[in-house]
């Protein structure tokens, strides 16, 4: 009996999902959807966004210091919703922290490595998961499938400024997808949190015979098989949304509702620092 209420109490406390900034929400976007009864708490690192052109060491401290205060949140799950985070720190999470940890590069990988037709997948990514090859790694270990990769820096900023469509951005994501088009990918993974935003302009330049393969939807399906298999799936009628920042709390609610697709009404800021 004590088990059983052990168990249900488990059950009901929040995942963990964090990012860099805005770009995660897209991944929280697609867990709030697939599972509707979870309570999500977010964390977005605006004070130290983007993490894209940031040391190794740096994108692990921060990491650190933002798992702890989602540990402190009692979560039973913690979700690294973005790329870099993912390729420089999720080693260290899984090694260091007492509940499990869901990274989104191999979700991703192995969603490319499922849909290639041709084993030709490109990878688009921020300077930090490229130089990482972790997305290369992660599909060698799986399959003999061969990867190009592409960083794609100024797709981050241009996202961030709402430049989603338009000229200027149709010019950088031709410059940046004309060497992977030209190796004959059937198979393009969004590396990087925010360019799900780019999809529209993406998936017209890349044409009808690439895939665009999104690694927020797949991530989801992971966190609902990792949370089956531990008997750890929500039963809560009504689920609670939490959204935390390092900084700028206002602009994060309007920025950050294009990328959840929903209103966001309340954001906190909390000093990691101070913790
Ligand atoms: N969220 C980051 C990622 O997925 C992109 C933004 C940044 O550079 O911090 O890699």
């Amino acid at each position: 009996m004590q088990e059983k209420i052990k168990l249900a109490s488990l059950k009901n406390k929040p995942i963990g999902i964090f990012d860099s900034g805005f770009g995660g929400l897209t991944v929280m976007s697609a867990i709030s959807k697939a599972l509707p009864a979870e309570n999500l708490i977010y964390f977005g690192d605006t004070a130290h966004v983007p993490y894209g052109s940031k040391s190794r060491d740096a994108v692990i401290k921060f990491s650190k210091d933002i798992a702890a205060f989602l540990l402190k949140n009692d979560i039973k799950l913690l979700v690294i919703a973005c790329n870099t985070a993912s390729a420089f720190a999720l080693t260290a999470l899984k090694k260091s922290l007492p509940v499990a940890v869901i990274g989104v590069i191999e979700p991703g990988a192995k969603a490319a490595v499922k849909n290639t037709k041709n084993r030709k997948i490109g990878i688009i990514g921020t300077e930090g998961t490229v130089s990482s090859a972790s997305y290369l790694k992660a599909v060698k270990k799986i399959s003999k499938a061969r990867v190009f990769q592409q960083a794609c820096p100024l797709f981050v900023p241009l996202v961030e400024e709402g430049w989603n469509k338009g000229e200027i951005t149709q010019a950088v994501v031709k410059t940046y997808l004309t060497p992977l088009l030209k190796k004959n990918i059937d198979s393009l993974v969004l590396g990087c949190t925010h360019y799900p935003l780019l999809k529209d302009l993406l998936a017209k330049t890349a044409g009808k015979n690439v895939s665009l393969i999104d690694s927020a939807t797949a991530t989801a399906n992971e966190v609902k098989e990792a949370l089956l298999k531990k008997d750890l799936l929500s039963n809560a009628k009504k689920a609670a949304l939490k959204f935390y920042v390092s900084d700028n709390p206002e602009k994060f609610k309007k920025i950050g509702s294009k990328f959840f697709c929903k209103k966001i009404n309340k954001v906190k800021k909390i000093c990691l620092e101070k913790m």
